[in-house]
Parts: C-alpha cells; structure tokens; sequence
C-alpha cells in the first residue's frame, strides 16, 4: 500500500477536490494547519487581485471523523469563490439561459508558454479555455492541501519539510516588471530534516527518492529545473570536491558536507534533503507576445487575463507539499502501516536496527 493523490478541479470550475488514498487510520489532522498552509500559498508578493478575493478554505467529505483519519480515502475540498462570476462560463452542465459573466466568450489566441496551443491542438478544441482552467496553477490549493495531511503524516516520524524563495531582490524585481506589463520566474529551494537513511531504492528507477522528488517537482506547473543537492554545479566539481567524506564519532557517522542533498544512489542518507526548483516567467502578459488566432488564421496579440507577475513564493509553498507528499509515500512504503501506531512504531525499530541517532 502507498500514498496516492488525485486531483480534481479547474481554476474558475465549483471547488477543486484533492483526493487521498493510503493514508494510516488515527492521524490527528489540524484544520487551522491546512488553511494555514492555503493562506501561505496565496501569499508573497506579484500576485493577482484574486488571491485578495479569494481566501481558500479546506473543507472535509469522507476519510475523516472529528479530525482523525479513518484509514479510508480522505477527500478535501477547496471552494472557488471566485466560480459566481463564471457561474455560466464554467458550468459543470449545460448552463441555463443567456450567457453572462466571464468565460461566455471562447478563448482563440493562445499564450506562448502556457497550455493553450497544444492543449487545442491535442483535443481538437474551439475554444482554448477548455484546455487553460485545467492547465493553470490553481488547483496547486489542492495539492497543498494534501501536503499539509502528508506534512502531519511525517512529523509524526520527525520529518520537517520547509520550503522557501531563494533570492533577496523579489521584490524589487517584481515592481519592476509590473511596472514594465511583464513578469518574472525564480528559484525555491524546499528542505527536509529529520529523514532516516533508507527512504527510497537504487533496486529500480522508478523507486529512486531523487526521481520521484524531480517528478513530484516537474509536476508543478512552470517548474522547468531540478537540482538535487549541488545540482548542476556538480558538474564543474572533481569528484574529490564533489562528495561528502564519511566521519565517525561517539554519536555515529555523520558528514561535514551535504553536497548530494541527502540521496545518494536515490536512497535518503540521514543528511538533510535540500532540492530546488527553477520557475520560468508565467506566460501571461499584461503586454501580450504576438499570437495567432486558431478561428481566423489572422496573426493576433496572445488573450490577456487576470494573472500573477510572480508566483514565486507560492511556488515555494506548493514545492514543499509536493516534496513532504513524495516523503511520506516513500515512509509509507518502506513502514508500511495502516494505522498510525504501526506505522510510527515500524519507523522506530528501523532507526533502533540502524542505531541512528538524528543531529
Ligand atoms: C503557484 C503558481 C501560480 C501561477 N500563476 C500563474 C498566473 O497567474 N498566470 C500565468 O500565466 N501562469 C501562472 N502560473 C504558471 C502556469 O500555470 C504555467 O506556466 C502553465 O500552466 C504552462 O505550464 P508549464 O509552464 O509547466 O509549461 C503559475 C504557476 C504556479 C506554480
């Protein structure tokens, strides 16, 4: 049995879903710590009016009972207040009446660098919004989500996961682009101490911890870069410089560097885990790049819509969620446990076995 999540919801659809199979039965869930954790990632600065129109709430439908996990799917819910406005626009059936609101008009001239060209071409699509309200960044509120349930998981195992913007200059940089219509990427780096050596396999690719944080990473949308540990600067180092020498002392082995970020040999070593990910610049622009129109042929400035100029501390926080989900699948695996005391206790054996003592 491991962890899986589905998510549902589209960004101006009813309420994005997250759902989560696997999880142990007895996990105490704080709701104050999901919102928290929703509030987070509509945070930091160059984002759009509707992070202030919008305050995301979880809601709970099934997996839970007086805040404690069942051991049954855990199904969250996380209203798009905004949706009233495209009541029309985005109705789950065919609407009724007039058509009012936003979303009435199709969508023609795709955004370079965002979904709307191949996601129109792949599905034969009119109208682009078809492909973009799934596409877009929003339902990353449901993927957080379910990262704060995955954080409380592994805390209970004295993971912390944290993730956070790299750079000290956001700010200025995202006046300037604003002031400029356009918009900018970044880097966030996610951390995660308290790990055990052993999450993860070198047995086969697809159970690599370095893998499966690259592709939970990937999997965000504008993530277009990856580093675990040192990275790419790895590449430049010799292998006397590049790796962590192994020491001894009365508390056990331990390293003075951590240049693999925590993995070697897609196993987590005791060190703590350090991954990055680079953001490219969100594709919507205030000043639009040149586009073409799919219904006229005629060349057209690409759709202009209510956008972020940066989304880079939000990333961070969606970042560390996806980071804490894939540890606590691959602590999943490797304890097992369908109820929460099994699976602690399976992890304090394993730390007793290997006599680790954490730093
Ligand atoms: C938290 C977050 C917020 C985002 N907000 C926006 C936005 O407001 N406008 C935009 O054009 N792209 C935004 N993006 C990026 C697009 O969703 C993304 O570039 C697009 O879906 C195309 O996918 P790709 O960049 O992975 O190729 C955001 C991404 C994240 C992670």
């Amino acid at each position: 049995m491991t962890l899986e999540l589905v998510t549902a919801g589209e960004s101006h659809g009813p309420a994005l879903v997250a759902i989560v199979s696997g999880l142990p039965a007895g996990l105490v869930l704080d709701r104050a710590a999901i919102d928290e954790d929703l509030r987070r990632r509509q945070q930091g600065y160059g984002r759009s009016p509707r992070q202030r129109i919008e305050t995301d709430e979880v809601e709970a439908l099934a997996g839970l009972r007086h805040g404690r996990t069942l051991g049954s799917p855990l199904a969250l819910l996380v209203r798009n207040r905004d949706h009233e406005n495209w009541a029309w626009g985005m109705s789950p059936w065919p609407p009724e009446g007039e058509p009012t609101g936003k979303g009435k008009e199709p969508v023609t001239l795709p955004r370079p660098g965002h979904a709307d060209l191949a996601g129109a071409l792949k599905y034969g699509l009119a109208d682009v919004r078809d492909a973009l309200e799934r596409a877009s960044a929003r339902h990353t509120a449901a993927v957080v989500a379910a990262g704060a349930v995955a954080k409380a998981l592994v805390r209970e195992i004295a993971i912390e996961v944290a993730g956070s913007a790299l750079g000290d200059d956001l700010e200025a940089r995202v006046d300037t682009a604003r002031a400029e219509r356009d918009t900018i990427g970044g880097v966030v780096e996610v951390r995660a101490r308290g790990v055990l050596p052993g999450l993860g396999s070198y047995a086969s690719r697809d159970e690599r911890l370095d893998a499966r944080l690259a592709a939970a990473l990937m999997g965000i949308q504008a993530v277009k870069g990856v580093e675990i540990g040192a990275g790419f600067e790895l590449a430049r180092l010799r292998g006397s410089e590049a790796h962590d020498e192994i020491h001894r002392d009365d508390r056990g082995l331990y390293r003075e560097t951590n240049r693999a970020g925590g993995i070697e040999a897609g196993v987590s070593n005791g060190e703590e885990i350090v991954v990055r990910a680079a953001m490219k610049p969100l594709p919507t622009l205030m000043r639009p790049l040149q586009s073409v129109d799919l219904e006229t042929g005629q060349p057209g400035e690409a759709l202009v819509e209510r956008s972020d100029t940066a989304a880079v501390e939000a990333l961070a926080v969606v970042a560390e969620a996806a980071v804490a989900f894939e540890l606590a699948r691959a602590a999943r695996e490797k304890f097992g446990g369908d109820a929460l005391a099994d699976f602690v206790a399976a992890h304090n054996a394993y730390r007793e076995r290997i006599d680790w003592r954490p730093r």
